[in-house]
């Protein structure tokens, strides 16, 4: 299809605003270079093959909004129900400490590559920055926050003070959510196997020799966690 032809193909079909727009990438100057008549191919080939809901949805800005309506979540999270509305494209993470203020789970890279964001779903350690917040509907979190009982610490964080596993603690709660699955996966019998299964938790501190040497206590010392 010459890219006449698919705009013509566009306005009969959505009768778009951006029309104008096509009109004027076609208009091939022939001083253009020909990287820029690469660029303007490529955009008029991504809009041919959208999808017509999308590109109406360009139209206006409630359109857009219109996209991303609420919808409902259960969740349990530290023991508590929550019955929540949120935006389909709403992370995890971002409902963690945005809509419910629970700021220990932290936000580092925000996209799959620090561990910072660590929390368990139904026992098993995620990064929460990966997962959006309705694909773990009717299910159970534990973050940070939800270790701890009352004033009695979780094993894993007295170990990690006794063993001084931080430094400016940014990493801290990712570090000790992902421990705590390294274990319970069965992956901490050697020093050697805690730092290759902890490896997604990253430290600039550099904190990980202490990390690891809490880490085996802890598996070492045959509590359940
Ligand atoms: S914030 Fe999720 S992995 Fe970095
Ligand atoms: S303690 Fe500072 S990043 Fe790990």
């Amino acid at each position: 299809m010459t890219q006449s032809a698919i705009i013509i193909f566009l306005r009969q079909a959505e009768g778009l605003n951006l029309i104008h727009i096509l009109i004027s990438m076609n208009t091939h100057n022939k001083n253009d270079g020909r990287r820029d008549f690469l660029k303007k191919s490529t955009a008029l080939a991504a809009l041919a093959i959208a999808s017509p809901a999308i590109i109406k949805a360009g139209e206006n800005d409630e359109n857009i909004a219109a996209w991303f309506e609420k919808v409902p979540l259960e969740l349990e999270i530290n023991g508590q129900a929550y019955k929540l509305s949120v935006e389909p494209r709403v992370t995890l993470l971002d409902l963690l400490r945005e809509q419910l203020g629970l700021t220990g789970t932290k936000k580092g890279c925000d996209h799959g590559q620090c561990g910072c964001c660590t929390v368990h779903v139904d026992g098993k350690r995620i990064n929460s920055c990966l997962s959006l917040a309705v694909m773990n509907h009717g299910k159970k979190v534990t973050t940070i926050e939800g270790l701890a009982k009352g004033e009695e610490l979780h094993p894993m964080q007295e170990a990690f003070m006794k063993h001084d596993g931080f430094q400016c603690g940014y990493c801290t709660p990712g570090q000790i959510m992902s421990a705590i699955g390294c274990i319970r996966e069965g992956h901490a019998n050697t020093a050697e196997d805690v730092r290759e299964y902890m490896s997604g938790n990253i430290c600039r501190c550099g904190a990980y020799p202490n990390i690891v040497d809490a880490i085996m206590e802890v598996k070492n010392g045959g509590k359940t966690v």
